[in-house]
């Protein structure tokens, strides 16, 4: 390659010829990288062309060409990210903090395989590190997509930004066709306090932390942002492959850092729980001088056979075990106590904090749990913390394990000031003034407002819109915030006419004058700020906002929010792609106490249809009789749960917002379970006697995983009888009732595992 002239050494005419000819050049490589042909130029060597085509349009701006490779369709930062569906979903672990829970974890998997308490069980254990967590797939040798976790089955596309990490390799030697790595990306101490000082003198924010800085800088629109912030990263895991690393994780692991891969060097495998505490307390020593921030040790089973056998519950494997390090603490003054009103009613206490640093994270609100918490009572009012209660003014301890939310864990009595008084707890609801009461046996007390309460029903937009449920591109829990300030959404269902009581102009929930006198009548400085802040404004002026509202040539949801036309016009249509929806996704949305994603997903395969289900509520709301029956025939509902469904959905208001919904929406059926075509889906199984080749547990997550429904009893319903020795009662009531019975190799026969 001739020698390239120095870019403050060009000359204008010079840099306009060398634009064009990296115009010509990078639209080359672009074609043939996006057809897939095996692509021209290197990877380095593409990200060189483009950086110095970046670096003569910064020296040069007027030279800058229209088909700029900068902004070229395909190559121009995209303004948000692509969304990928995780071919394998990924995961998160189970966490342990004590030597018990890691003791526990060991004895449930030798239970769950029927292992002797000495039979050998090998596991690694790693570092947990403290970053974000990656796929790379890898095609033909070729990285052609990476993504983050997102919710683990849909993850964001940062496939340009990763091609920016020195650490990943761009091209693979000798891997398998299909290979899916898995690993964390993060930053180090030093890059990161660089990065940081870097920030400060320019004027732009800091980072809270390295793995919010690595977070930053993976996510960024343009990738030559990312290649200026040094990532690092670790692969300690797989999605899809075409053939197997290994037998074991500790093959795998190896197989992956000859492939090119950093693999964390304080990996090991472990003979048992004693060693895998040894190297637990090992790592724990070493932590401070790593150099980058781990959060604990990940406990493997190393057999890879095993792990299969294993398999997963709803979220995470039970091969697998996060041995975390003890919480941070910290000491500082609570200033103020607040309430929030959650979705379901809840009042839970939050304290604001005079900021202080817990382990490299600064804290300004912690939970406070709920009243008999601040009391110094336990939920069965035994003392806690020696009785202490919790007042505004005292010094409290700050405690931080993970990413999970600060708690105030102790009081220093002895810095308690004379003037402090002992919390009271409200009786109403600080959001809408309705009586907060506590039932029998809850720890919490609760709004009785429901729909006219405010704060629940923000709380229940900003659920409805949330990742698992509507989703709705543009419309995320800070903007349905505001539509419901400004009345332009006050349930699920307005979202879907949004459109049309935008188009009709005069038909808007809350009249612009309405706004106006909202905004001067509100007496709270934070909800006046609220509202203006809604409106898009900074301060509030009546006559400059008049003037907006006014103006014609916008509709009035875009006046209202000082927004264009096309903003409004992509928020429609990211609306009108939710409206048809999966029926679990829909009951998922509907916020329901104790309905969380895996139940909504129960509840959708058994009833299938939206019409199904809701038609079995009033029926169910007797708590006797075939309804109800049927719901709590489901694995995993229980009473708890499917008497709030059906009050919920039997009360006629809710009821009444939850039609008008479902008015506005294609609800798609539930899809059958993915293994449907298994000789044992949607058969009712029963287990009985003695099984030999594996446990109960096993047997019925297997079952199960296959599309079975298992039951511990027989009943006309059942399907098929697999009967160990031993087997009695059962086995005899199966007979009479003529149901088919086999034995435990013939169940093996019958899945295809014997
Ligand atoms: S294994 C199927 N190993 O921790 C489970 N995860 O809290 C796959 N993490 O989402 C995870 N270091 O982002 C695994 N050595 C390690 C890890 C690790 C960090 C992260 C990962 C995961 C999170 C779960």
């Amino acid at each position: 390659m001739a020698e390239e002239t120095p870019v403050e050494e060009l000359s204008a005419e010079e840099a306009a010829a060398e634009l064009a000819r990296l115009a010509a050049e990078i639209a080359r490589a672009d074609r043939a990288y996006h057809l897939e042909d095996a692509p021209e130029i290197s990877d380095a060597e593409y990200d060189r062309l483009k950086r110095r085509n970046a670096e003569i349009e910064a020296r040069f701006p007027d030279l800058k060409r229209a088909d700029s490779p900068g902004e070229r369709v395909g190559a121009r930062p995209s303004e948000t990210f692509a969304k990928v569906r995780h071919a394998v979903r990924m995961l998160s672990l189970e966490n342990a903090f004590e030597r018990a829970e890691v003791a526990e974890f060991d004895a449930r998997i030798r239970r769950y395989l029927n292992l002797g308490a000495e039979a050998p069980l090998n596991f690694t254990a790693e570092p947990k590190i403290d970053g974000l967590s990656l796929s790379i797939r890898y095609e033909g040798g070729r990285l052609v997509q990476a993504a983050t976790r997102g919710d683990g089955a849909e993850g964001e596309d940062v496939t340009r930004n990763v091609r920016t990490i020195g650490e990943i390799p761009g091209r693979l030697e000798g891997a398998p066709d299909i290979l899916e790595v898995r690993g964390e990306v993060y930053m180090g101490h030093d890059d990161f306090a660089a990065l940081n000082a870097r920030q400060e003198a320019a004027g732009a924010k800091r980072f809270a932390n390295p793995r919010n800085a690595a977070a930053g800088s993976l996510r960024q629109l343009d990738p030559e942002v990312t290649r200026a912030r040094p990532l690092r990263f670790f692969a300690y895991g797989w999605g899809a492959l075409s053939a197997p690393l290994g037998d074991t994780q500790m093959a795998a692991l190896e197989r992956l850092g000859a492939l090119g891969f950093p693999v964390n060097p304080l990996t090991r495998l472990c003979d048992g729980l004693d060693e895998m505490l040894a190297h637990y307390a090992q790592i724990e020593q070493q932590r401070a001088t790593l150099g980058y921030d781990i959060d604990g040790v990940v406990y493997k089973v190393n057999d890879l056979g095993l792990q299969e056998r294993l398999g997963y519950r709803s979220t995470t494997p039970r091969w697998a075990l996060a041995h975390k390090f003890p919480a941070e603490l910290a000491w500082t003054l609570l200033e103020a106590i607040d309430i929030q009103v959650g979705r379901t009613g809840a009042l839970s206490p939050v304290a604001r904090l005079t900021p202080v640093t817990v382990g490299g994270v600064v804290v300004s609100n912690a939970t406070l749990h709920n009243e008999d918490y601040i009391a110094g009572r336990d939920s069965k009012g035994d003392p806690i913390r020696g009785g202490k209660d919790i007042r505004v003014g005292d010094w409290v301890q700050v405690y931080r394990a993970g990413d999970v939310i600060p708690k105030v864990a102790d009081v220093d009595l002895s810095r308690r000031p004379d003037d402090a008084t002992p919390y009271e707890f409200p009786k109403t609801c600080p959001a809408c003034g309705s009586d907060a009461i506590r039932e029998e046996g809850d720890s919490v007390r609760r709004c009785t407002g429901g729909l006219i309460c405010p704060a629940q029903a923000i709380e229940k937009l900003k659920h409805f819109v949330s990742r698992g449920a509507f989703d709705i591109e543009g419309l995320g829990a800070k903007q349905v915030e505001q539509f419901y300030l400004l009345s332009w959404i006050r349930e699920p269902a307005d979202i879907f006419t949004l459109r049309d009581r935008d188009a009709a102009g005069e038909k808007a929930l809350l009249e612009p004058d309405e706004v106006l006198d909202r905004l001067e009548g509100e007496e709270s400085g934070e909800a006046r700020a609220r509202l203006a802040a809604a409106l898009g404004l900074e301060t509030f002026e009546r006559d400059s906002v008049a003037e907006r509202f006014a103006e014609r040539s916008r509709t009035p949801l875009a006046r209202h929010l000082g927004w264009g036309e096309k903003s409004a016009a992509n928020l429609f249509e990211a609306i009108d792609e939710r409206r048809s929806i999966p029926l679990e996704r829909l009951i998922f949305a509907l916020g329901i106490r104790h309905v969380g994603e895996t139940a909504a997903q129960l509840l959708a395969r058994h009833y299938g249809t939206w019409e199904n289900f809701i038609a079995a509520m009033e029926p169910a709301a007797a708590e006797e009789g075939s309804a109800w029956n049927d719901l709590l025939s489901i694995d995993g509902v229980g009473p708890v749960l499917a008497r709030s469904l059906v009050k919920s959905l039997t009360q006629p208001a809710e009821r009444a917002s939850v039609d008008r919904l479902a008015a506005c929406l294609t609800v798609e059926e539930a899809e059958p379970p993915a293994t449907s075509d298994s000789p044992v889906a949607g058969k009712t199984v029963v287990f009985t006697g003695t099984l030999e080749k594996m446990t109960r547990a096993e047997a019925k997550a297997r079952a199960e995983s296959l599309g079975a429904k298992v039951s511990g009893s027989v009943s006309p319903k059942t399907d098929l009888l697999v009967a160990g020795p031993g087997a009695g009662s059962k086995a005899k009531k199966a007979a009479e009732l003529g149901v088919e019975t086999i034995d435990e190799d013939g169940w093996l026969k019958l899945i295809g595992a014997g």
